[in-house]
């Protein structure tokens, strides 16, 4: 994987309760399903680890993680639909993995709707796999959809302890 670089002068910064009224303008653009003020909360005030993605000290975009043991999982990634399409999804995938990174993580988890082409192609491109279906995870407009399971090794070039037996 190449290194994280901006296709912009974007800044990113740890994600804070403050940013959820923009948080919020942005999630119920970009999901048919969005997440609620109080899942951020929660998330937040829980110490999930988030990012938000600010150009020109505006919210274009931000992330969650959550993290056990050495494994994370990506809670929510976003691109204001009016930035899309630009390199910033990468951009902000690629952070929100090489902070997982820095929290321990051997291996990175998300789920997807199969029917989100863009961002299953993001995820492909970035070396994510496919490693199940949750059936009828997500609401739909026709009843529910499969979640694809997908998930990312993080194994260090210069890993010199092999782990324990
Ligand atoms: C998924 C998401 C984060 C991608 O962000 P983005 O800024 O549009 O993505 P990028 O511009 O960095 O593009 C990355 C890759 O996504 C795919 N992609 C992006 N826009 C696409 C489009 N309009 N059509 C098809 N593929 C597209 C391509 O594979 C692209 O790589 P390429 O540019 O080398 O072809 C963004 O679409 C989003 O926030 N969607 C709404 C929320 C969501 O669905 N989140 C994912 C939940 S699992």
């Amino acid at each position: 994987m190449s290194a994280v670089s901006s296709p912009r002068p974007l800044s990113l910064r740890a994600l804070r309760e403050s940013d959820l009224n923009a948080v919020m303008a942005i999630e119920v653009r970009g999901y048919p399903y969005p997440w609620t003020r109080g899942i951020f909360q929660d998330c937040l005030r829980a110490g999930y680890p988030g990012l938000a993605m600010e150009e020109d000290g505006l919210l274009m975009g931000y992330g969650l993680l959550s993290i056990a043991a050495d494994e994370a999982h990506i809670l929510n990634i976003c691109v204001d639909p009016l930035c899309q399409s630009r390199g910033h999804g990468r951009y902000l995938l690629r952070a929100l993995v090489t902070l997982a990174r820095d929290h321990g993580a051997h291996r990175v988890f998300l789920e997807v709707r199969p029917s989100n082409t863009s961002a299953v192609a993001l995820y492909h491109s970035e070396g994510f796999n496919e490693i199940g279906r949750r059936p009828r995870y997500y609401p739909a407009r026709e009843g529910r959809e499969d979640a694809l399971v997908m998930a990312i090794e993080l194994v260090d070039d210069d890993i010199q302890v092999m782990p324990p037996l």
